[in-house]
């Protein structure tokens, strides 16, 4: 997963745009603005390879990035919130929807929760799909930076809560900040055990 490495491949609006599942691949799903694009840039080690902004709704296609001899990195569009016209946040809705329960090279889906704020009745709906459709999922909490150690353990606990009721959940959840690199070496190292 290192810079030179990583490329964009394309954006994807239908299922049949989807590359052929010629690789595994990992996809980063969660809430609008839960920093998504941001993590992929943080992998990658590449600022301006997904893009990412303040607001919410900003990556509309499926996105697909190579890595050599490693899996396609995939990422979704949020849930849950966009600035976008209902109509077409209905159709990512539905894209995204079909994308998690239908793609057999998803080894493992990684669920975004903001650190600060925990998981939310989205989240758990993102959750259930996955469980429905047997595709390993795995928490990771982001912008680390944002929260106070002393509350750090309340989330924690309340996400592994959440976690526990889900058959498809990875136990083990990894804490990152994209913008302070927390995180980021564990979960390249659990990308690199799925190739
Ligand atoms: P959508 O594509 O709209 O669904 O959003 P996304 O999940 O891809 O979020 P994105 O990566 O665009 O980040 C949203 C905002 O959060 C941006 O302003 C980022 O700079 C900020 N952000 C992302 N990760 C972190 C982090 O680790 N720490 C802090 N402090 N801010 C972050
Ligand atoms: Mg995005």
């Amino acid at each position: 997963l290192f810079a030179a490495e990583t490329d964009f491949l394309k954006g994807v609006v239908a299922m049949d745009g989807l590359p052929a599942p010629d690789r595994v691949e990992v996809c980063f799903a969660g809430r609008s603005n839960v920093g998504k694009s941001s993590l992929i840039n943080a992998l990658t080690g590449r600022k301006g390879l997904a893009r990412a902004s303040n607001t919410p709704g900003r990556t509309q296609e499926i996105n697909f990035f190579t890595t050599t001899n490693g899996p396609y990195l995939v990422d979704l569009p949020g849930y849950g919130y966009a600035n976008a016209p209902v109509k077409v946040v209905e159709k990512w809705q539905r894209l995204l929807k079909s994308y998690l329960s239908g793609r057999q090279n998803l080894r493992r889906a990684f669920v975004l929760i903001d650190a600060r704020h925990g998981v939310k009745t989205v989240d758990e709906d993102i959750m259930t799909l996955l469980d429905k459709s047997a595709v390993t999922f795995q928490a990771v909490l982001t912008k680390a930076d944002k929260v106070k150690e002393k509350d750090r353990e309340k989330v924690l606990a309340q996400v592994r809560k959440a976690l526990s009721k889900h058959p498809a959940a990875f136990p083990e959840l990894v804490l990152t900040s994209s913008d302070k690199g927390d995180g980021i070496e564990t979960l390249r190292a659990i990308i690199a055990t799925l190739d």
